[in-house]
């Protein structure tokens, strides 16, 4: 069983409103901002590296272009990850899981692993990505492996049953079958889209005695109107902003 340490709020890709997102850059703002805990995105390069990265493409991010799916990593790491954001972060570059845990682990944060394979990757991105993370990562109660599609935490299921698992739902309505996913999946949390939390779901996920993750949120009233939901954390691009706006307790 784990005992999951969650804050109420977690840096989203680090903390995504100040710093290009997926960037060892956005975890270093994140810690000095006073963050917790870090949500970064895995996916794998064509040649099996994983690497800290949200698009099916490089080029939103990047000056590069095309699928992530269809790059090695040689040519992933030429790839310069700054400048589309800010002139001041020109020249950085996408992070490699490891490298990316390197500076969570210096910070002492706690870490959502998001596993955002590229399509068809699903199993494999999981695998990958976990045999990597379980060389480098001790800590349990700082670490939530979550995502979107099933047969990656599924995969996680089998492969690390001691890493707790948040079962990421997005969209306008929650699936018909979510109760049953989660228990199946045995997940620790769950991960809702913040169109989905109404108080109906709320009160569901707080029977079923999970802890309630929500994303994405910045607005400091939209968090205290879900927190007297009974939102646990918050997932936000600007966590210091919802941090403050939370300081006291409004429950
Ligand atoms: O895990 C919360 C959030 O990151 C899910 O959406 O698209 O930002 O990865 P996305
Ligand atoms: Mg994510």
């Amino acid at each position: 069983m784990s005992k999951l340490h969650l804050p109420k709020v977690i840096g989203h890709r680090g903390a995504k409103a100040y710093a290009p997102e997926n960037t060892l850059e956005s975890i270093e703002t994140a810690a000095s901002l006073g963050v917790e805990w870090v949500e970064l995105d895995v996916k794998l390069t064509r040649d099996n590296v994983p690497i800290i990265f949200h698009d099916e493409e490089l080029d939103r991010t990047t000056n590069g272009s095309g699928l992530v799916a269809h790059t090695d990593y040689e040519d992933i790491k030429q790839l310069e990850a700054g400048s589309w954001f800010a002139d001041s972060f020109a020249g950085i570059k996408i992070p490699t899981l490891e490298e990316a845990v390197d500076i969570i682990l210096k910070h002492n944060l706690g870490f959502n692993l998001e596993i955002k394979p590229c399509p068809g990757r699903e199993k494999e991105t999981a695998e990958i990505a976990l045999d990597h993370l379980s060389q480098i990562w001790d800590d349990m109660d700082k670490l939530l492996i979550s995502s979107f599609q099933h047969v990656s935490l599924e995969s996680a299921l089998d492969l690390a049953p001691d890493y707790a698992r948040g079962l990421l739902i997005g969209g306008e309505e929650m699936p018909e079958n979510w109760k049953q996913l989660a228990e199946y999946l045995d997940v620790t949390t769950i991960n809702l889209g913040s169109k989905l939390v109404t108080r109906a779901v709320a009160d569901e996920v707080m029977d079923m005695e999970k802890p309630l993750l929500v994303y994405t949120i910045n607005d400091p009233m939209q968090a205290r109107t879900l927190q007297k939901l009974g939102v646990d954390a918050f997932f936000s691009d600007c966590p210091d902003v919802i941090l403050e706006n939370l300081a006291g307790g409004l429950n």
